[in-house]
């Protein structure tokens, strides 16, 4: 039984981390979500907001101003959740110096303040698509060891912001573990998000709209489910430190096999649209989760089809009240 009362998450209004605070607050503890609402909503934060299990507070802050300091050293936290990041891939290409800012400058922010009011642990989500470069067919799933070279400012500025938790660590004893996560998918994904092709493709699919697959489809990915993303976080506050692990389902599904089960599930009778592939973007990928079964206790238990059910059914009941 965890002995953590207080946790502070930041990008706790985005989709990962609003389906965490969630969790967290259901498990009874008191959460402060620190968040700029630069791509995440406030309506994320409803349920939080009517909580009765757990206690929930809200400070609108850019991260790399510096004003996290104030927040941590009144509410003390013990575990800090690292979420919020600048996490679009072709975003960082076009702006890298803006992407190292949130992503390098904002996660040694989150360290300072961690540092300073003694917090114990920083856990910190990575990319498990963008920190190994583009693995081999044949060395799929890829595991944690595998050397790799990040092939954007993204990738960089993840690896950069693991670097210096490693640091951090050696030289302040500060307990950190690092998820790096494959492609998370479910309720409050955003659709106009880049990386979301469930979100975009439910959205689209319960409007009627047409739907844009880039290349001939077969490019695959390790999709895993937002609930199962949020377990993984909090077993990783009280265990697993000092370490990597991916996180993910160690399978791949294409494009097209994603499409088929979507348009299966909402009763979808067009045909996709094949539009020119898009330059720089992985053809295959997939994270061996083996270690977080051993170190983490993890593993993920969503079937596809169970949770892009469960993505459809939130997708329709907003589509509903909007
Ligand atoms: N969604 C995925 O498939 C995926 C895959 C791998 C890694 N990740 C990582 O998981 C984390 C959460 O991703 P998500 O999908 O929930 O994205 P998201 O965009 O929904 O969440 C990020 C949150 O961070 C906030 N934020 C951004 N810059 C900020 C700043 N300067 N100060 C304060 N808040 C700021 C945003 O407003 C948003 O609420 C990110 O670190 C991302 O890199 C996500």
């Amino acid at each position: 039984m965890s002995t953590i009362e207080t946790v502070l998450v930041t990008g706790g209004a985005g989709f990962i981390g609003s389906n965490l605070v969630d969790r967290l607050l259901a498990d009874g503890k008191r959460v402060v979500v620190v968040d700029d609402l630069s791509t995440g909503k406030l309506t994320n934060l409803k349920q939080a907001r009517e909580s009765s299990t757990g206690e929930v507070e809200f400070q609108r802050l850019d991260l790399t101003s510096g004003a996290l300091d104030t927040v941590v050293e009144r509410h003390r936290p013990e575990v800090i959740i690292h979420l919020a990041a600048q996490m679009n891939v072709r975003a960082s290409v076009e702006d890298p110096l803006y992407d190292a800012t949130v992503n390098v400058l904002g996660t040694i922010r989150v360290l300072e303040a961690a540092r300073q009011y003694d917090v114990q642990k920083v856990v910190f989500a990575t990319s498990g698509g963008c920190i190994y470069g583009e693995p081999a067919l044949e060395d799929l799933p890829v595991p944690e060891t595998a050397p790799g070279v990040a092939h954007s400012p993204y990738g960089a500025s993840k690896r950069c912001g693991e670097e210096y938790l490693r640091m951090y660590a050696a030289l302040y004893d500060l307990r950190w573990t690092s998820l790096a996560l494959s492609n998370v998918y479910g309720p409050r994904q955003d659709p106009a998000g880049e990386a979301g092709v469930v979100a975009i493709f439910t959205e689209r699919m319960l409007a009627g709209l047409p739907c844009t697959i880039y290349g001939d489809g077969e490019q695959s990915r390790d999709f895993v489910f937002v609930d199962d993303v949020v377990h993984a976080f909090v077993l990783a506050m009280d265990r697993g430190d000092d370490e990597r692990f991916n996180i993910g389902t160690s399978e791949r599904t294409s494009v097209n096999q994603l499409f088929r089960g979507l348009a299966a599930a909402t009763g979808y009778d067009r045909e996709p649209v094949y539009a020119p592939e898009r330059a720089g973007e992985l053809r295959h990928n997939a994270v061996d989760a083996r270690k977080a079964a051993q170190g983490l206790g993890w593993k993920p238990w969503t079937t596809l089809e169970e949770g892009l059910a469960a993505t459809l059914k939130w997708a329709s009941g907003e589509r509903d009240a909007g």
